[in-house]
């Protein structure tokens, strides 16, 4: 059984979940969508995941799954507004979907260095997060639904 977890990331919160979800998947490849270039007939499941900027999933990510929905398996998303998520992932996708690719939302990272400075104001006031606050908030409980493929 082979297993392929593909991930857009903008600063790299998005990579280190898309890592931490094939470290747990035996016999799985990681690649971000933009450097796949292999087939997805020949994995038994595809993961596919990517970050939210402005209540938006990426664009990459979206088009990526709108091309390919046949052939996804699950998806899951990576943002730290958690309060609000299932209202951010009405707003991407329709109730069919989410119920039929079995959505996770996961929780995200600030990569503050990786941000220019108008995200990092978007951040501090929009989110009112101070700036260099460490802010790993992955669920860990998502992660492993994911990787273990239950849902
Ligand atoms: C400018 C900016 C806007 C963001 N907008 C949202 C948002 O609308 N909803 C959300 O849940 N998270 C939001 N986030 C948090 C990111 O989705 C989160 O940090 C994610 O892990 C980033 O992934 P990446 O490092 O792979 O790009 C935002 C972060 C930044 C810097």
């Amino acid at each position: 059984m082979k297993t392929l977890v593909l991930y857009e990331s903008k600063h790299g919160g998005t990579r280190k979940i898309a890592e931490l979800i094939g470290s747990k998947i035996e016999n799985s490849v990681v690649a971000r969508i933009q450097n796949f270039v292999g087939r997805l007939e020949r994995y038994d499941r595809v993961i596919v995941g990517g970050p939210l900027y402005g209540r938006r999933l990426s664009p990459v990510v979206m088009d990526y799954i709108k091309e390919n929905k046949s052939m996804i398996d699950q998806v899951f998303v990576s943002g730290l507004l958690g309060a609000s998520a299932d209202e951010e992932l009405h707003e991407n996708f329709d109730d069919e979907f989410i119920q039929d690719k079995h959505i996770e939302f996961i929780g995200g990272s600030l990569e503050w260095k990786q941000m220019n400075y108008l995200e990092r104001l978007r951040v501090r006031i929009g989110a009112r997060i101070k700036k260099n606050t460490p802010t790993d908030t992955y669920d860990m409980k998502s992660i492993d639904r994911i990787a273990k493929g239950v849902y």
